[in-house]
């Protein structure tokens, strides 16, 4: 009986502690998450392919001396930015998959930048360096994160590596200008369709005023709906679970069309 109370009491500690740390909603969120990815989890299929992409990982990161692995809560991270509540967990690509999707890009690596919007740990952006870039930026706005993507991209050694120009930036990928020339934008499911909608808009309006070869690789794409509707983009593959889309030059001719925009994007990074 006593056991049973101070473990009751523990349970309560337990729960005052993490609604301090996370507020009530952002309990409930990780609660919510959690449920759901432990109900998927238990089917064996899922349960299989898990198992998979996590010796994948752990072998990439073995291989290269680097720390990419993990999955983490967005309220588990410090984040200086209003975009926080439309962010996803933390957890890198698989580099089969990842690797199998840029190999199906119909392109001359050496004319595209390869942006990764929300890089993380920056595993994405270590694959990348297997591809003759021109250039590869990661941006991410965790300021955790993005240091340990710096630690990794400074230990990485690849016999593999076959672009030096990589760029991290600690930013909100909102507010990051993209360049000019033609771009890979490689998502890897980073947040809602509210901000991938707002980030659509903005690659619509680059394109509109520079019209160039724009693709989206999108890995576990929960939001590819936002681009399926999108005027500028036409759907070229999907590679297991990544999808890709390519701006058409056509669109250039209908600068009125537009992104459905009803998820409504107001706030600004
Ligand atoms: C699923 S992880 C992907 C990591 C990496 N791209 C990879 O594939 O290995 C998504 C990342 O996006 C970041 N993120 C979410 N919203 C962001 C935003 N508005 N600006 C910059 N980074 C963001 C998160 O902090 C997280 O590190």
């Amino acid at each position: 009986m006593k056991n049973l109370r101070s473990i009751m009491n523990g349970l309560v500690l337990k729960l005052k502690r993490a609604i301090h740390r996370h507020g009530f909603r952002g309990l409930l969120w990780i609660a919510t998450e959690r449920i759901v990815r432990l109900a998927d989890s238990l089917r064996p299929s899922v349960r299989a392919e898990i198992r998979m992409r996590e010796r994948r990982a752990a072998e990439f990161d073995q291989r290269f001396g680097v720390e990419t692995g993990g999955l983490i809560h967005p309220t588990e991270l410090s984040i200086n930015s209003p975009n926080q509540i439309h962010s996803v967990s933390y957890g890198g690509s698989d580099p089969e998959f990842f690797r199998k999707a840029v190999e199906a890009l119909p392109i001359d690596y050496h004319d595209f930048t390869f942006i990764d919007f929300g890089s993380g740990k920056g595993r994405a952006v270590l694959l990348a360096k297997e591809f003759a870039f021109q250039k590869i930026v990661g941006v991410e706005f965790c300021n955790e994160l993005h240091a340990i993507a710096q630690d990794n991209l400074m230990r990485f050694r690849s016999e593999l590596s076959k672009c030096e120009n990589t760029e991290l930036i600690c930013a909100d990928a909102m507010a990051y200008p993209l360049p000019d020339g033609c771009l890979v934008c490689y998502f890897c499911n980073p947040f809602d369709a509210v901000l991938m909608t707002h980030m659509l808009l903005n690659i619509r309006e680059s394109f509109l005023q520079n019209p160039r070869d724009i693709f989206v690789v999108y890995y576990n794409p929960k939001e590819a709906h936002v681009i399926d509707v999108a005027d500028c983009f036409t759907s070229v593959a999907t590679v297991g679970p990544v999808r890709i889309w390519r701006t058409m030059p056509e669109s250039q001719a209908c600068p009125s069309a537009t992104i459905d925009n009803s998820y409504g994007y107001t706030t600004t990074a």
